[in-house]
């Protein structure tokens, strides 16, 4: 019998699963996930959905659940899809949670299933306009980022000098584009592309407490000042994907798309200037 074709997911929440809906058609979707709940809920709609598929428990964190859950990838099948869709933000965990999940599993996701992606496969890597609101780093960060073995980065010093969650989640998010420019070259040479996607305000269930919720007004007020003057969908983030994973987007690899609807712009250089001293 032929071996199938096999879309992995971690973090099976609202971006994760608009990807990978539009990218697993006859294939067989594996949804890791740090809530089991989470998963199987996932699971579930996709299954309703026509969409054959497996959950396994993973905390992005840990290395042995990384290689636990690629064990149970490829014991499914060809590796073609992988879709990095955890995370956890800067009100949600400390800083070295932050840290440990969404810089240093990202890093060790991207090196583990950079070892065994199938020929014409392709990853992405959720990361955030967040990382765009870092200056420039000096030229030797930037490269301890991208190059650094992922045993020894959480000891770099500038990480180790990190004292609030919006910088430790800020520097993560840079981590992720530098480290897929790094291993976009290692995913080459099996014939993969690999690439981070930068979201700006998307509506979850999460966004969508916060607009409603006692710090509303000042969300409202951001969104009015972007040029796009409203949020973005998880749809939108699942439609550029499907794109970078599609035949049409094999010339693109190691490249960060930021889809934001203008925020970074106006953060930069409009109205959003005033977030400077708080964002
Ligand atoms: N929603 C936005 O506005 C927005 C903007 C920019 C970036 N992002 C990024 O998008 C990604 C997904 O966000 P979302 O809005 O779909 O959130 P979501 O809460 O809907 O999904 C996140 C999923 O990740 C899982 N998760 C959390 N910690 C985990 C861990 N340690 N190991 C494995 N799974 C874990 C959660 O259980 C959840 O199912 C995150 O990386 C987030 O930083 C979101």
């Amino acid at each position: 019998m032929a071996r199938k074709v096999v879309s992995v997911l971690v973090g099976a929440g609202s971006i994760g699963q608009a990807i990978i809906r539009r990218v697993s058609a006859g294939k067989h979707v594996v949804l890791a996930d740090y809530s089991m709940d989470n998963a199987q809920r996932a699971a579930q709609t996709l299954e309703d959905a026509g969409f054959e598929c497996s959950t396994i428990r993973c905390d992005l964190g840990s290395k042995e659940d990384i290689l636990a859950l690629l064990d149970f990838a490829t014991s499914k099948g060809d590796v073609v899809n992988l879709v990095n869709a955890a995370g956890v933000s800067p009100s949600q965990a400390p800083v070295e949670e932050i840290l440990r999940v969404d810089l240093y599993g990202t890093s060790v996701l991207l090196e583990e299933f950079g070892h065994v992606i199938a020929e014409g496969g392709s990853g992405v890597i959720i990361s955030s306009q967040s990382g765009h609101r870092l200056p420039a780093l000096p030229h030797d960060q930037n490269e301890a980022l991208a190059t650094t073995p992922v045993d020894q980065l959480l000891d770099l010093p500038f990480l180790k000098a990190i004292n609030d969650t919006l910088k430790a989640y800020q520097y993560s998010k840079r981590c992720n584009v530098l480290r897929v420019m790094m291993e976009a070259t290692r995913w080459g040479k099996r014939g993969a592309t690999v690439n981070s996607i930068s979201p700006g305000i998307i509506i979850t269930p999460l966004a969508n407490d916060e607009l409603h919720g006692p710090r509303k007004e000042g969300y409202l007020k951001m969104i009015q000042g972007m040029p796009a003057r409203r949020a973005g969908t998880p749809d939108e983030v699942g439609d550029l994907a499907e794109f970078l994973m599609s035949s049409r987007g094999r010339f693109i690899s190691g490249a960060d798309l930021l889809i934001d609807g203008g925020c970074t712009a106006s953060y930069w250089y409009g109205d959003l200037q005033y977030l400077k001293t708080t964002h």
